[in-house]
């Protein structure tokens, strides 16, 4: 790609970048969230034309105008953010689009074959005939990856895969990576994750606010360095915790348990959440976790059990009344439950608080507040912006969609913050950032209650950390007292605490 120049609006996105890429390399690229990344991929797959710059494929000029193009030539992408159809089975979104038709009917038996095969081969466990709204995110990841493979492509461009896999996932996803290069096939990985770049790619290209600042053979640099090419400056990668005494009990949860596919997926939970306390909740993704949360916030009904925050049961309340009560919540799927994507950035910030007084006034909204509110947690939480209170979420990077769902959860009266995966995606700087937030509202006296597929990232934030697996609590542990590889032995189901809660 030559001189590649991308502007959305006044936003120069991609500022001249020009990059190089051998075949059967390990290409990264890396960069903060709103670097740029992602959209030099999708001009490359044809999902958005250049303002000027040139793209070239073994020496040739080529044109891709879409995505359609883009598969001729043998480039094929997952996207950040998966684009499946969640009510079309497994088989009917690999085949979307290359469908073989004879008279007019679906022929699936050779693409079936086809699938089966490249299944077996890259080691994609999936069943086909399940319907992407009933399984797993790393399932959902394996789909879009079949989806290229199915195609023929052999320059394959992965936004951010990990970012939402646990650590199995990734490291599976890096040997199927693995596999690939030494087939050939070239690989072009998004990813902020500096230990993932060590441990696969050849070459890296850091980006910076649309700029390509270097390329590096990733052999030659350290972890430390790319960091600091990729922010700027250098970056903490500890987090330095204080001793807190923990306060008042905020938050009691007592035999809880949830149904759902024909089974219990949450088995008789029981804990507790004090003020300036940080209790993480860890687990392998699909051990019932996101259920748990769910049924908490209320976006699933509750079967047995009783929920207290803040001295009132609020086990039956309705969402508005559990926020009312002093919850705050930061969810798992951001763009599904915590924004709305069509919504400009003011709007969402004051989606649970629209109807108060300070937001309306004789049933009219009040602008003014509404446009204050957001650029006072614009200000405060650093959320970028091409344009400010009046952007529409959908065109924010992830990361700055993120900081928008985290200072309206934190700016709210609240005393618990329920944060589910709060860095998932998200690059150093950002990350580093959230950490400090949410010690600070530990600081703050507020009972944190932290979900998160990072094991770094458990253990390094919470006072006590919660084992699930299969749907049960199977350990309470001090993440003091406890090395990484022992609790992974209780995420794995291999160990379990005789005391929990
Ligand atoms: N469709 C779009 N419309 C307007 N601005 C966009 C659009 N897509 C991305 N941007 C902006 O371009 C910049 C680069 O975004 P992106 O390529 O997604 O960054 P990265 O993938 O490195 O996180 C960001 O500031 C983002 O807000
Ligand atoms: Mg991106």
């Amino acid at each position: 790609m030559k001189h590649i120049t991308k502007v959305f609006g006044t936003l120069i996105a991609n500022d001249d970048v020009s990059i190089a890429i051998k075949p059967g390399e390990i290409y990264a690229l890396l960069g903060e969230n709103g670097a740029g990344k992602s959209t030099l991929m999708s001009i490359l797959f044809g999902l958005y034309r250049p303002e000027s710059g040139e793209i070239f494929i073994d020496g040739e000029h080529v044109e891709i105008h879409n995505p359609n193009d883009a598969n001729r030539i043998g480039i094929g992408m997952v996207h950040q953010h998966f684009k499946l159809v969640d009510t079309f089975t497994v088989l009917e979104n690999i085949i979307l689009g290359v469908e073989d038709v004879k008279h007019g009917i679906l022929q699936y038996d050779e693409a079936v074959k086809k699938i089966t095969n490249l299944i077996q081969t890259y080691q994609l466990n999936v069943d086909l005939n399940a319907y992407i709204k009933d399984i797993t995110v790393g399932q959902q990841q394996r789909v879009e990856i079949l989806k290229m493979l199915y195609r023929d492509s052999d320059i394959l461009i992965f936004d951010e895969p990990t970012a939402v896999l646990t650590p199995q996932e990734i490291h599976e996803l890096i040997n199927i990576i693995k596999g690939f290069a030494k087939e050939g096939k070239t690989i072009i990985l998004i990813t902020h994750k500096l230990n993932e770049i060590k441990a696969v790619a050849d070459t890296c290209t850091v980006l910076r606010r649309g700029k390509a600042i270097g390329t590096v053979k990733v052999s030659d640099v350290s972890v430390e360095k790319m960091a600091e090419m990729m922010v700027g400056r250098e970056v903490l990668f500890t987090v330095e915790k204080e001793d807190l005494t923990p306060g008042e009990n905020i938050f009691k949860v007592e035999n809880l348990s949830i149904e759902g596919r024909g089974k219990k997926v949450v088995k008789d939970v029981s804990f507790e959440v004090r003020q300036n306390e940080i209790v993480g909740i860890a687990g392998i993704d699909g051990n019932g976790q996101t259920e748990l949360i769910h049924a908490l916030a209320g976006l699933i009904p509750l079967h047995h059990g009783t929920v207290v925050l803040n001295g009132k049961d609020i086990t039956k309340a309705s969402i508005r009344h559990k926020y009312e009560t002093g919850m705050s919540h930061i969810p798992e799927d951001r763009q599904k439950h915590g924004v709305i994507m069509d919504f400009d950035l003011q709007s969402n910030l004051i989606l649970q608080n629209f109807y108060q007084s300070q937001y309306q006034k004789n049933k009219f909204l009040r602008f003014d507040a509404i446009l204050e509110n957001a650029n006072t947690l614009i200000e405060q939480f650093d959320i970028r912006s091409e344009g400010g209170a009046k952007t529409i979420l959908r065109s924010m990077s992830g990361g700055n969609q993120q900081k928008a769902i985290l200072g309206r959860e934190m700016a709210r009266e609240h005393d618990l913050l329920i944060a589910v995966q709060p860095t998932r995606g998200l690059d150093v700087g950002a990350i580093e950032y959230i950490h400090s937030q949410l010690l600070a509202e530990r600081r703050r006296g507020k009972a944190i209650l932290l979900v998160s597929l990072e094991i770094e990232e458990v253990m390094n934030l919470s006072d006590r950390i919660l084992v699930m697996y299969e749907g049960e609590i199977v350990g309470e542990l001090n993440p003091k007292e406890i090395t990484v590889n022992e609790l992974g032995l209780y995420m794995s189901g291999a160990k379990r605490g005789a005391s929990h809660a």
